[in-house]
């Protein structure tokens, strides 16, 4: 799925610039959420994905990305928009199983996906280990960044990429935290890897 990972550093005015192969497509080849289209304005897509465990069909311009839908139409304002082009990792998300930046992924390209936001990780009532971790290790001041943080964090250690604190850091240096609370997002880390095991 050509979706952009936060590793490529795509900027948004590159990615739109290159996926004009994409307007291309959906405007030629009924490749996405065909059931949706119905409702489609000239110019619009339908794409259905599943959100949080809830299947969402929508119509959407092309050049919308996942982060605006996520937090304008379907008011999923945990996922935050820090810098908009993809150096930030603030918005990060799970599409698949996989962290993206959402502000760097256009929507249209999601038919059949299944996203997950900071709303989708805790079991009901019962906090993530992450979520846990991080109010027990103080990972966080503004708070801003920490939904982009336990996101990638999650699929980090998923990935089992997380086990040294070098590591931690290494893959987590695409999210940024303005106030320093590193120290703490990498103990929260270790924790909930030992947790999630
Ligand atoms: S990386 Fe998407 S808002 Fe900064
Ligand atoms: S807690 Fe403020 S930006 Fe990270």
């Amino acid at each position: 799925m050509p979706v952009v990972t936060q590793s490529e550093g795509m900027s948004r005015r590159e990615l739109l610039s290159r996926s004009g192969v994409v307007a291309t497509a959906v405007a030629t080849v009924p490749l996405i959420g065909a059931d949706a289209l119905a409702e489609e304005a000239p110019g619009e897509v339908g794409v259905r994905m599943t959100v949080n465990g809830t299947v969402t069909p929508l119509t959407v311009d092309p050049r919308e990305t996942l982060l605006d839908v996520l937090r304008e139409r379907l008011r999923l304002t945990g996922t935050k928009k820090g810098c908009d082009r993809g150096q930030c990792g603030a918005c990060t998300v799970h599409v698949d199983g996989e962290r993206v930046v959402s502000c760097l992924t256009l929507v249209a390209t999601l038919g059949g996906a299944r996203v997950t936001t900071i709303e989708g990780l805790a079991d009901g009532d019962r906090l993530h280990p992450l979520q846990q971790a991080f109010i027990d290790h103080d990972g966080f001041q503004c708070g801003f960044c920490t939904p982009g943080q336990i996101m990638s964090a999650a699929a980090v250690i998923e990935d089992g990429r997380a086990r040294t604190d070098d590591q931690i850091r290494e893959q987590m240096s695409g999210n940024i935290c303005r106030c320093s609370a590193y120290p703490g997002i990498v103990a929260a880390v270790q924790q909930a890897r030992k947790e999630m095991r």
